[in-house]
């Protein structure tokens, strides 16, 4: 990473430049790892959102952006990715400061963001509409448009990852993408735009405004000239978007998280349910939209199963990015307590502690650190099982049979993913098509994986599909084109 962040990060990216904020106001960025302020970034405020938007639309409509054919903007991208390979160890050093993951873990991010690139490069010049049979004296076709103006507001759980499932699809398709990122990390994206300037995207194409979201992020998605917004977060401030997008009869996207189960029966293959269940939790230290945080497991195999679970977790331990173990800390303070106090509820709750992983001794007294947690048998009524706790923490739940476990998966007010863990294909199908869940994994699970997988939930866990080419379509629009011709 660069020996002085600060000189990356302060101000606000707009037209490809990094420009200084009206307001003057900064935010303090943390390191999860010892708590401590290493830099600061840049509040934007209306002056700034006025000038991105503004940009935005001028790259549109008078700007180069808007004239670039398909196969021009994916060339764009595919420089993009090129550049994120080319500045990877560097943005994997930033990432890793500013989320406190592992620097495995952050490696493989910085990997993710350059192939969602390289992925809507290939597809953006592939769009294509249909012809409609009508009338014999017409001729009809539809075609895909970009929205315009879209704003795209992103968590500090995977900040590379979201700048490159948003952006990248949005500009295949032609949008001028206005990106909020989360004030809590959003070095590796600041970074990423600059990169974006230098691959040569046009002036207007994308911008980046840092800032904390009742502040940035809440006028950004009121803001009276934006087309659509795509949202990934908490399911309080998604109903915000979802209203702010309303007043304006505007589209959104919402990506608002889940309480995702896996179903395991006992005829499940252990040695790929076992580490694809304990990873699917710890990984990003379970903050993870798509986290198994729930497993319903087979009561008359429960015993041995829940056994193998815990003695996978027991190993389990947490440490600093450099310690490179198996989770890093938690994101914030608030976030630390907030899980931690599911912990003491489960604990006055009576629910008995299963297994419990390490914090690496070494570590710096200040950081947001949490031992992975699992917890068992939990009643099916309790927070532990209906909520997100977005922490390295596990519940574990009998059910009877297929039905039963059915029932309890669908028993959710979220619907994001869902793994069924079995050798029988007919149930694993009938399972598979009857849960109520955007994506459903059969002996296998990645949560946060699946570039080319359309992702996204259903009931509380939001609505639109992201990655994939399903992307492209919901952040494009369809106009049909009616020729008479006689
Ligand atoms: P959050 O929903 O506040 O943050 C997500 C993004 O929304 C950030 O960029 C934030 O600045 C912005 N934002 C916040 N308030 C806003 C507003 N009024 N208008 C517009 N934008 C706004 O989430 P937070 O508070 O950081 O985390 C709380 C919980 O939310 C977590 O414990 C977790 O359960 C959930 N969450 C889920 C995520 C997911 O991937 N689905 C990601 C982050 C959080
Ligand atoms: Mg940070």
């Amino acid at each position: 990473m660069s020996s002085n962040p600060e000189g990356l990060v302060r101000g606000a990216f707009i037209a490809n430049e990094v420009v200084p904020v009206a307001s003057g106001s900064s935010v303090p960025v943390l390191a999860p790892s010892d708590g401590i302020a290493f830099t600061e970034i840049a509040e934007a405020g209306e002056v700034e959102i006025d000038a991105a938007v503004a940009a935005g639309r001028q790259a549109l409509e008078s700007g180069e952006w808007g004239r670039l054919p398909g196969y021009e903007r994916g060339r764009l991208l595919a420089r993009l990715s090129r550049g994120i390979l080319d500045h990877a160890e560097e943005l994997v050093a930033l990432e890793a400061r500013d989320t406190g993951k592992p620097l495995g873990q952050a490696r493989a991010d910085i990997a993710a963001a350059a192939r969602y690139f390289e992925f809507y490069a290939g597809a953006a010049d592939k769009l294509h509409g249909e012809t409609i049979p009508y009338f014999n004296e017409f001729f009809v076709a539809t075609e895909r448009e970009p929205h315009g103006v879209v704003a795209h507001i992103i968590p500090w759980n995977y900040p590379a990852q979201m700048f490159g499932r948003n952006v990248a699809p949005s500009l295949a398709v032609g949008n001028a993408a206005v990106v909020k990122p989360a004030e809590d990390a959003c070095l590796s994206v600041l970074r990423m735009a600059q990169l974006a300037a230098e691959a040569g995207f046009p002036a207007g194409a994308l911008a980046v405004l840092p800032g904390r979201g009742s502040v940035t992020g809440a006028a950004l998605s009121a803001h009276g000239d934006i087309d659509y917004i795509a949202f990934t977060g908490s399911p309080g401030v998604g109903e915000l978007i979802q209203v702010a997008a309303a007043r304006r009869a505007i589209g959104c996207t919402l990506e608002l998280g889940g309480k995702s189960p896996h179903l395991l029966f006992g005829d499940a293959d252990l040695s790929l349910a076992i580490p694809a269940i304990v990873n699917g939790i710890v990984n990003n230290a379970g903050q993870t939209c798509s986290a198994g945080s729930r497993v319903l497991v087979e009561r008359a195999h429960f015993d041995r199963l829940v056994a193998a679970i815990a003695d996978g977790f027991g190993k389990l331990r947490a440490g600093t990015p450099e310690m490179n173990l198996d989770l890093g800390p938690v994101i914030n303070a608030r976030q630390q307590q907030r899980v931690e106090r599911y912990c003491e509820q489960a604990k006055a709750d009576g629910i008995a502690l299963l297994a419990e992983g390490t914090v690496d001794a070494a570590v710096p007294a200040g950081g947001f650190y949490i031992p992975p947690r699992l917890y068992g048998p939990v009643p099916p009524d309790n927070a532990l099982a209906r909520e997100e706790v977005f922490g390295p923490v596990l519940c574990v739940m009998p059910f009877e049979d297929e039905a039963d476990a059915l029932r309890l998966a669908n028993d959710s007010e979220f619907g994001l993913l869902a793994g069924v863990w079995t050798s029988d294909g007919g149930r694993a199908m009938r399972l598979a098509r009857k849960i109520r869940a955007g994506q459903v994994y059969i002996n296998g699970f990645a949560a946060g994986g699946g570039i080319e997988l359309p992702f996204g939930g259903v009931k509380r866990s939001g609505h639109g599909r992201e990655k994939g080419l399903a992307a492209m379509h919901e952040l494009s629009t369809m106009k049909t084109i009616i020729h008479r011709h006689g």
